[in-house]
C-alpha cells in the first residue's frame, strides 16, 4: 500500500500587509507566475524522485494570498500533482481566498482548475474590526464573497480572528452566532497573537488578558459543539466528515511536501525522518526530535495521539518516550486522559496545551 502524501504550495504575495501577520509574504504587482510555475514544477519532481511511491492525499495552496494566482496556474500545478504521484480517491485541494470584489468569475474558475474546498479569509464580522485589522475588504465585500463560495463550493470553510483588543464576549458570540448561520461547513478561529515584528507589535497593540481569552476560548467550543461544530483540533471545528484532510496531515505526523519559497515539509524515507525547508534543504531528524514534534502537534488534535501511530513514525515507544510520573499528575489533575493506545487533552488541558506539553518530555 503507498503511504499518503500531502503536498503544500506556497504563494507568498499579498495586496498589501495586515498589521497583525508574521507569515511570509510579500507586496508586489506584476508578478511573472510563467517563470514561478517553472520553479514549482521543478522543485515537484525534485520531491518525486525522492518519494515516487505515494498517494497525494491533499493539496492546499496558502500564502500569502494565494487567491490572486490565476486559476490557470493553479490548474497547472494540480496537473503536474497528478502527473507525478497517484491521487487518493477523496483528494481534497484546498485554496486560501481573500475576499474581494474585482474578479467576479473567480470561485467558479478556481473550481473548475480543480480546487474542490474553499477556505475564506474574512477574519471579523463587522466594518471597524476589519478595518483594525487592516484588511482591504469592506463588509459588504465579505457577504458578497461569502455567498459566491456557498454557491459555488460544497466544502468551505471560513477563517475569523477573535480575542480581539477590546472585543466584548457579548460582540464575540453575535459574530460566532452570525458565522454559524453561513453554513460553512468548517471554522478555523484563530485567537489574536501579537507577534514580534509586526506593525501590531511595533505599536505596542496588548493581547486580551489570559482570564478574558480563556474564557472567549471556552465559549466559542462550547457554543460550536452545541451548534453542530465540535473541535478536531484547538483552533479548527468541522461538521462531521469535513475535518481538513490536510490540516490533520501536520498534526497526525503524516508525510507532507511544502513547495515555493519559505514552505516547509517532513517525510519519512526508509524509517529515517527528514525535515526540509524551501529549497531542498535536508535535516535528518533524530527519533527523539521527531517524537517532541509528534507530541506537541497531536496534542493539539481532540482525539490526541495514537500510540501506535507514534510509534511506527519515530520508532519510539509513546509510554517510555514520556516522562510518566508528569503523566500521572497531569491525569489526576484532570488535563489529561490516558488510554492504553491513546493520550488526549481534556477541555481544561486545552486551554493551557503548550504549558502541558512541555512537561511531558
Ligand atoms: C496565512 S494566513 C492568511 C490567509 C489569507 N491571506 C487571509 O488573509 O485571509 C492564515 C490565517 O492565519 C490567521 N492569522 C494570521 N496571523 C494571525 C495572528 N497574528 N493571530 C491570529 N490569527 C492569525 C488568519 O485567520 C488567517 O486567515
Ligand atoms: S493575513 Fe493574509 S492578506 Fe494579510 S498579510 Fe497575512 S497573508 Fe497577506
Amino acid at each position: 500500500m503507498f503511504k499518503p502524501l500531502s503536498v503544500y504550495f506556497h504563494w507568498p504575495y499579498c495586496k498589501s500587509k495586515c498589521p497583525y501577520c508574521d507569515f511570509f509574504k510579500k507586496v508586489q504587482k506584476n508578478v511573472d507566475e510563467t517563470s514561478l510555475v517553472k520553479e514549482y514544477i521543478s522543485e515537484l519532481e525534485y520531491y518525486q524522485n525522492l518519494v515516487p511511491q505515494r498517494k497525494v492525499q491533499s493539496i492546499f495552496f496558502g500564502g500569502g494570498t494565494p487567491s490572486l494566482m490565476n486559476p490557470k496556474t493553479v490548474e497547472k500545478l494540480i496537473e503536474t500533482v497528478f502527473c507525478l504521484w497517484k491521487p487518493q480517491e477523496n483528494l481534497e485541494i484546498t485554496l486560501e481566498a481573500n475576499p474581494n470584489s474585482d474578479r467576479p468569475h473567480l470561485f467558479s474558475d478556481l473550481k473548475n482548475a480543480g480546487v474542490n474546498r474553499l477556505s475564506l479569509g474574512v477574519q471579523a464580522l463587522n466594518e471597524s474590526d476589519l478595518k483594525f485589522l487592516g484588511r482591504t475588504h469592506t463588509l459588504k465585500e465579505a457577504y458578497k464573497s461569502i455567498d459566491e463560495v456557498l454557491k459555488v463550493f460544497d466544502n468551505h470553510s471560513i477563517d475569523l480572528i477573535y480575542s480581539r483588543p477590546h472585543q466584548k464576549l457579548e460582540d464575540w458570540e453575535k459574530e460566532l452566532q452570525q458565522a454559524v448561520s453561513f453554513g460553512f461547513k468548517h471554522l478555523s478561529l484563530y485567537q489574536l497573537t501579537i507577534e514580534e515584528g509586526t506593525v501590531f507589535f511595533n505599536k505596542g497593540v496588548q493581547a486580551l488578558e489570559d482570564e478574558k481569552a480563556s474564557k472567549m476560548y471556552q465559549t466559542t467550543v462550547d457554543f460550536l459543539r452545541e451548534h453542530g461544530y465540535p473541535r478536531y483540533e484547538v483552533s479548527n471545528f468541522a461538521m462531521p466528515v469535513y475535518e481538513s484532510i490536510h490540516n490533520k496531515c501536520y498534526w497526525q505526523g503524516d508525510d507532507y511536501i511544502g513547495i515555493g519559497e519559505s514552505a516547509h515539509g517532513r517525510l519519512n524515507i526508509s524509517e529515517q525522518n527528514f525535515a526540509y525547508v524551501h529549497p531542498h534543504i535536508s535535516e535528518k531528524l533524530s527519533s527523539h526530535e521527531r517524537a517532541e514534534e509528534l507530541l506537541i502537534m497531536g496534542l493539539r488534535l481532540q482525539k490526541g495521539i495514537n500510540k501506535t501511530h507514534f510509534k511506527e513514525i519515530c520508532g519510539l515507544d509513546f509510554d517510555t518516550f514520556i516522562d510518566q510520573e508528569k503523566l500521572h499528575t497531569l491525569v489526576a489533575e484532570g488535563f489529561l486522559i490516558d488510554k492504553p493506545n491513546v493520550l488526549r487533552a481534556t477541555d481544561q488541558g486545552f486551554l493551557v496545551l503548550d504549558k502541558l506539553v512541555l512537561e511531558l518530555f
